[in-house]
């Protein structure tokens, strides 16, 4: 009899944990992207990704918890399940594609070709040949400025955006290569800095990438999106972040 209560108990134990982390949500980012994802003033990981993921997972009922990683690890720690999905200002491209699927995409985007102000060295897309360029390892910024526009990222390719940005404003580096947003918000903090306007850069689209075969979170994922867009929530996060 004894026994059959510890099994019971057991099993009884075994079903809560199980339940428990069926509900949690576990979400891996890199927070060197403001305003998308960021260490705020009180050490907490915030921006618009988190907002809006917590606000999903609020309507397909789950818990949000988060890991932050280095961005060019991301994908390996979702193959390996170390996270179930990926919300970090992740372009859809058809490489990562091979890997893992997307969500509908939430944003858009383009690259920005960040320089001091006064240098107006570049101009075309053609200028950043030979330009050293400082990037964020892993990013599209990173494989446009290496393997399209013929940009030098010999000793430039960095795990922290701001240590890319630093490069530009102590002169280290001719311009950083970033995502426009967050192109902008370096703008904010260091005054020396611009962006190059009248450059024809491809628009990119921002997915929320979850392991091949995980059909069910994807839709669910899908819904949720479709749900936060539906009732405002996503307007309102755009409001709070970017105006
Ligand atoms: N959109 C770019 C990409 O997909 C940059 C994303 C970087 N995100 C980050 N959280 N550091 O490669």
């Amino acid at each position: 009899m004894k026994k059959f209560f510890a099994i019971v108990i057991s099993l009884v134990f075994c079903l809560c944990a199980c339940a428990a982390s069926a509900e949690t949500l576990t979400v891996g980012l890199n927070a060197e992207f403001a305003p998308f994802e960021y260490v705020d003033d009180n050490g907490e990981i915030a921006g618009f990704d988190v907002d809006l993921i917590n606000a999903m997972a609020e309507k397909m009922g789950m818990e949000v918890e988060i890991e932050d990683m280095y961005f060019d690890g991301l994908l390996g720690a979702l193959s390996s399940d170390m996270v179930d999905c990926l919300i970090t200002g992740m372009t859809i491209t058809e490489e990562r594609q091979e890997q893992v699927d997307f969500t509908e995409p939430y944003f858009s985007a383009t690259q920005a070709v960040v320089v001091l102000k006064g240098n107006d060295s570049i101009k075309t897309l053609e200028d950043l040949q030979g330009k050293k360029a400082a990037v964020q390892d892993g990013t599209t910024g990173h494989f446009m400025a290496a393997d399209d526009l013929g940009c030098d990222v010999s000793d430039t390719v960095y795990k922290f955006s701001s240590d890319a940005a630093l490069d530009v404003v102590n002169g280290r580096a001719d311009c950083m290569i970033i995502d426009d947003a967050v192109a902008q918000n370096f703008l904010k903090l260091y005054d020396e800095l611009t962006i190059v306007e009248g450059l024809d850069m491809p628009v990119e689209e921002y997915g929320i990438a979850v392991n091949k075969g995980q059909d069910e979170l994807l839709a669910s994922l899908n819904d949720a999106l479709a749900a936060v867009i539906e009732d405002g929530t996503y307007d309102e996060l755009i409001a709070k972040y970017f105006q």
